[in-house]
C-alpha cells in the first residue's frame, strides 16, 4: 500500500494548483466577486469531495486531468453552500476553518453573490469542460438533483425546520445536506470514466455509504464543540458506542461496494479508513 497522506497531500496540491489556473480565468469578474469568491474558495478546505474523485480515477487507470471539471464542479457546490450556511440567516456563524466567513469579510450582499456566482460556475464548467455531450448531460442532471431541492439544498431546509423528531429524520436529512453532493462527487466521477451502468450504480451505492460515514464522524467531532441540543445530533438518539458502530457498519458496507469493482482500490481503502478516524 502507498502512503496515504503522501497520496492525499498529491492530489489536494494537484487540485489547488489546477483550481488556481481556472480561478485565474475568471478575470472578467467584477473585483469584489473575485475576492470574495476566493476567500472561500482557497480557505482551507479539505478537499474530501475532489479527492475521492481523484482517488476513483487513478483506481481505474484515468487520470486526474479525465476528472478534474467534475471535481471542480462538486467543490463550487459546496463553497458556496458553506458561504450561504453560515449567513446570519442560516447558521449565522462568524468563523470557518479559522478565519472570518465570508459574510464577515465582505458583507452579507457579496457573500451571497460570491455563492450564486461559484453554483452558476459549477454547471458552466460541467457544460463547458465535459466535451462528451451525452457525459455533459447526465453530470448536469446529476449536479442539479444532488445539490437542488431535492437534495443538498432541501436537506439544509429540513435543517433550519427545527428540532427533528427521530432518528430516522436526522439519518434522511444528513443524507441529503451532506451526503447527497459526496454521493455526486464519486457517481458523476464513474459517469465522466464512462463505467458501465450496472457499476454506475455500485459507485452511487459506495458514494452513499462514504457520505454517510463522512457525516457519522461529522457527528462525533461536533460532540466537542457544542452542546448537541438541537436535536440533530446522533447523539440525541443514539450512545456515543452506539454511533461508533454504526460507523463501523458504514465503513464495512464502503469497503464491501469496492469489493463488487474492479480497480486498484488499496488507495481509496485507506481514505475510508482515513475519514472513518477522523479528526479534522
Ligand atoms: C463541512 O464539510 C460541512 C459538511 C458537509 C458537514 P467539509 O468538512 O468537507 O468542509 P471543508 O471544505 O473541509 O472545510
Ligand atoms: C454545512 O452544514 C452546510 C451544508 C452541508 C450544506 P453544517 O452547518 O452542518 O456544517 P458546518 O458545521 O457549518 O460546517
Ligand atoms: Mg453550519
Amino acid at each position: 500500500m502507498t502512503n496515504l497522506s503522501h497520496t492525499l497531500d498529491k492530489y489536494r496540491i494537484e487540485f489547488e494548483s489546477r483550481l488556481q489556473a481556472e480561478f485565474d480565468s475568471w478575470d472578467h469578474w467584477p473585483e469584489t466577486l473575485r475576492k470574495a469568491s476566493a476567500h472561500s474558495l482557497f480557505g482551507g478546505g479539505k478537499r474530501v469531495r475532489p479527492i475521492l474523485a481523484f482517488l476513483i480515477a487513478a483506481s481505474r487507470g484515468a487520470s486526474v486531468d479525465a476528472v478534474f471539471p467534475w471535481a471542480l464542479a462538486v467543490e463550487l457546490i459546496h463553497t458556496y453552500s458553506l458561504i450561504h450556511d453560515d449567513l446570519p440567516a442560516m447558521d449565522d456563524d462568524e468563523m470557518r476553518r479559522g478565519r472570518p466567513t465570508c459574510h464577515k469579510v465582505f458583507g452579507e450582499a457579496n457573500a451571497i453573490l460570491a455563492g450564486d456566482a461559484l453554483l452558476t460556475q459549477a454547471f458552466l464548467i460541467v457544460a463547458g469542460q465535459v466535451h462528451e455531450s451525452r457525459t455533459s448531460q447526465s453530470l448536469v442532471k446529476l449536479l442539479s438533483e444532488s445539490a437542488g431541492g431535492a437534495g443538498m439544498v432541501g436537506g439544509q431546509i429540513y435543517d433550519m425546520s427545527g428540532r427533528l423528531e427521530d432518528l430516522d429524520q436526522i439519518r434522511s436529512m444528513q443524507s441529503l445536506k451532506t451526503g447527497a453532493l459526496i454521493r455526486a462527487a464519486i457517481e458523476g466521477t464513474a459517469i465522466l470514466l464512462d463505467v458501465d451502468y450496472e457499476d454506475q450504480l455500485v459507485y452511487r451505492s459506495l458514494g452513499d455509504q462514504i457520505g454517510s460515514l463522512f457525516q457519522i464522524t461529522d457527528d462525533l467531532l461536533d460532540l466537542d464543540e457544542d452542546g448537541n441540543d438541537d436535536g440533530k445530533n446522533l447523539i440525541n438518539h443514539l450512545s456515543i458506542a452506539e454511533i461508533e458502530r454504526l460507523r463501523d457498519q458504514t465503513a464495512e458496507s464502503a469497503r464491501a461496494k469496492l469489493e463488487r469493482l474492479s480497480g486498484q482500490h488499496d488507495d481509496l481503502l485507506a481514505f475510508i479508513e482515513f475519514i472513518r478516524i477522523r479528526t479534522i
